[in-house]
């Protein structure tokens, strides 16, 4: 029915209508962004017109049923045909109950808790009139100097896939038609966490095997998992740029991926086409990215001015167009807005279901999953009945600008819980904390340390708020560093040496490189930007309420300069092994190639250990599954949960294959003194790789496997994989 809907919408409509369809425009009836004058939109009156005339299908970036409905109204009741406008936004972790940034969320490790608290941010998106949000993020980042690291799932593969799909199971719920199904989109297609230096909008080199490799396996798990739009990524892959490249937009994306839905650009990214030297000029860049497979327009109006024009001309066939309109129309009858336009858009319902007492305690929960405990002397847990006085220092320790993270827009910052009042809400005698700034994030203040040495002295405890601030991550904030800015080493560094033991809650949207009082404080926490909830989540966890349990999603390097740096890595000719020279190995002079906290890495007040590795079988056949237990057992006094991680090596591969690769997670929590078996499924279709040709391919021999806490140590075993057809000489033949 759906089919015959949009096919006999299209035979009526006109061509102008068409590219109407495939425009996005800023929402100016729910500002947020400016209006738009490049498409002659200075107003609200201006853009009403234009959806009057079907000139704009999807609006985006403002929220607010009553702006959302005025629109609406507009689109189905006063336009020609009366298409139903698809109203977008970016909700990239949350809209007024604020979670933690997604790479903060991604050190859980836990599908389930990431469907959860993507369920609740669909429920409040919808609730304010959106139907779509421009997210997840599924690049997988492998630069920490870029700065859009903070908004996906992290470095690895495996994890990136996994919870992408899971949070667009959350967001996208199970039936897209109710009112609280918020249409997932997961970008940006392809290879955007792969720019050279990690610098933002910059330039991609990159092999056929290892786009497929890293950075499409995610997106394929995302459209598995139903979402119908994805958009293109800004940058260019191999002298291309991604908007105007149809064998990644149509022959991978739809032939290899599978993808069945609609392509947004990324803002004006059609019209950058002409600065990156790919376009003449603006009728060009329309003509080359909707040829590629561009099918919706964002914020440029290249679209609706040249389409109507490229088509007359011969430029582009009608049958592109139709074929792009057909995607859109689908989509939004996917969504049931030709039964019901004023789905998402009822005022009762904005009222009563955004920032719920349910939504923050969730918030709560999964800012204090989302903690990762780097190392720990024992100063942790603080007792909160020892009544020890504590100083808070740092920039981030009462402050309330910096606690949601980039793309957090539509939370109101006053409404956050800084560190200082969640502490005091968990102290007995809440006068026992002192607060000093001790300098701001990127600079000293007068008498600074000073005062904040002076603090320390006079505590039992020091508690340390120091990292980035939220615009030094996110869209447009690549970093040349990774350090901390001298003034906050500075300040460490000086209430290090006042001999005070110092817990260091580290706030960043990306892996650090830590130094000196930093690194080596007596406690160190990654808690990244983790939203409404900071204050309280880390109450929970410095006074032991709740047990710490988040492992790393990127690896953290020694020095700034080893970036890209992940934990995947290829071994070289002349790899460092433990005890042997370091003499002409693939080292750099003054550093070891490894991580100073490990991807994977995440400590709990309890003590975990691992034992009795178990394989079903050493060897694997072709069409067989290996089974691999382990036991897991709390030796601790406290009951806490752990991520049992298991990693492979392909010995030896037609393709060098990297030194560990991820390959299943799983979550368990004990009681003290209880032990638990888990047990993990391996067959052939997890250990293939891109081989020659582009194919997948696993290939028969050796392979090496951890059971372990982190992506170093662990229980090692070995097993075979054996051919289809068993032959008599070696295994690999
Ligand atoms: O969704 C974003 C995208 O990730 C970066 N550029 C702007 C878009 C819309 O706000």
């Amino acid at each position: 029915a759906d089919v015959a809907r949009v096919d006999a919408l299209i035979a009526k409509m006109t061509l102008e209508e068409k590219a109407g369809q495939m425009t996005c425009l800023a929402d100016s009836f729910r500002p947020f962004n400016p209006p738009n004058p490049s498409v002659g939109i200075q107003d609200e009156k201006r853009l009403a017109q234009e959806i009057a005339k079907g000139r704009v299908g999807c609006l985006f970036n403002g929220i607010g049923v009553a702006g959302g409905r005025r629109a609406q109204e507009i689109a189905v009741k006063d336009s020609r045909l009366g298409i139903p406008l698809l109203l977008a936004g970016d909700v990239i972790h949350g809209l007024k109950t604020i979670f933690p940034v997604p790479l903060g969320e991604a050190s859980c490790f836990d599908p389930a808790l990431v469907e959860k608290t993507a369920r609740v941010m669909a429920v409040e998106a919808t609730a304010a009139g959106l139907h779509l949000t421009f997210a997840p993020m599924v690049d997988v980042a492998r630069d920490q100097r870029w700065g859009r690291v903070v908004e996906g799932a992290g470095e690895d593969v495996y994890l990136t896939g996994l919870l992408s799909a899971a949070r667009i199971r959350g967001f996208q719920g199970r039936d897209l038609r109710r009112d609280d199904s918020l249409l997932a989109c997961p970008k940006h297609f392809a290879a955007y966490g792969a720019v050279a230096a990690g610098l933002e909008y910059g330039s991609v080199d990159i092999s056929d095997e290892t786009l497929r490799e890293t950075h499409l396996p995610p997106f394929g798990k995302a459209f598995a998992a139903g979402a119908l739009t994805t958009m293109a990524a800004f940058n260019e892959i191999n002298g291309v740029p991604a908007t105007a490249d149809r064998e990644l937009l149509t022959d991978i994306l739809r032939g290899e991926l599978q993808f069945r839905g609609f392509v947004f650009s990324d803002y004006t990214a059609d019209e950058e086409l002409i600065a990156h030297g790919f376009a003449e000029d603006e009728r060009d860049a329309a003509r080359l990215a909707v040829l590629a497979g561009v099918d919706m327009s964002m914020q440029s109006g290249l679209y609706i001015r040249h389409i109507p024009d490229l088509v007359k001309s011969g430029a582009v066939p009608m049958a592109t167009v139709d074929v792009a309109v057909r995607r859109i129309l689908y989509v939004k009858t996917a969504m049931g807005l030709f039964d019901n336009p004023w789905r998402s858009l009822d005022a009762a319902v904005e009222k009563t279901r955004i920032a719920t007492p349910a939504h923050h305690a969730l918030a709560r929960e999964a800012a204090a999953r989302s903690v990762v405990l780097l190392r720990n002397d024992g100063v942790l847990p603080l007792d909160p009945a020892a009544g020890q006085k504590i100083a808070l220092i740092g920039p981030f320790g009462e402050d309330k600008a910096n606690l949601y993270g980039p793309w957090a827009f539509y939370g109101d910052p006053d409404k956050g819980v800084d560190i200082a009042t969640g502490l005091r809400a968990a102290m007995p005698d809440p006068a026992k904390l002192t607060v000093e700034l001790g300098c701001a994030v990127n600079g000293p203040i007068k008498d600074g340390i000073a005062r904040a040495v002076a603090a320390a002295k006079a505590a039992d405890v020091v508690i340390l708020a120091v990292g980035e601030s939220q615009a030094m991550s996110g869209e447009a904030q690549s970093r040349t560093s990774i350090e901390l800015p001298s003034s906050q080493q500075a300040l460490a560094d000086a209430i290090a040496a006042t001999g005070k033991p110092v817990i260091v809650l580290l706030r960043h949207g990306r892996a650090l490189a830590l130094h000196d009082g930093v690194a080596n404080a007596q406690a160190l926490l990654a808690t990244w930007f983790l939203g409404s909830e900071t204050g309280h989540a880390l109450a929970d966890i410095l006074f032991g309420k709740v047990d710490p349990s988040g492992k790393l999603p990127v690896s953290f390097p020694w020095e700034s300069g080893q970036e890209p740096f992940f934990y995947d890595r290829k071994s070289t000719g002349r790899p460092t092994v433990d005890n042997g020279s370091t003499e002409y190995k693939a080292r750099y002079a003054t550093t070891d190639n490894s991580a100073r906290f490990p991807f994977g890495h995440g400590l709990s007040y309890t003590d975990f250990q691992l034992s009795d590795l178990k394989l079903s079988d050493v060897a694997l056949r072709w069409d067989g599954a290996v089974e691999i237990t382990a036991r897991l057992t709390n030796k601790g006094k406290r009951k806490g949960s752990e991520v049992v991680q298991l990693y492979i090596r392909d010995r030896v591969a037609s393709r060098t294959r990297p030194i560990r690769e991820l390959k299943r997670i799983q979550r368990v929590t004990l009681s003290p003194g209880d032990s638990t078996q888990v047990r993990f499924t391996l067959s052939r279709t997890d250990l293939e790789f891109v081989g020659a040709g582009n194919r997948r391919i696993a290939e028969p021999g050796l392979f090496d496997l951890w059971v372990g806490q982190s992506s170093t140590g662990g229980l090692h075993g070995q097993f075979t994989l054996y051919a289809a057809a068993p032959t008599t000489s070696s295994p690999r033949a």
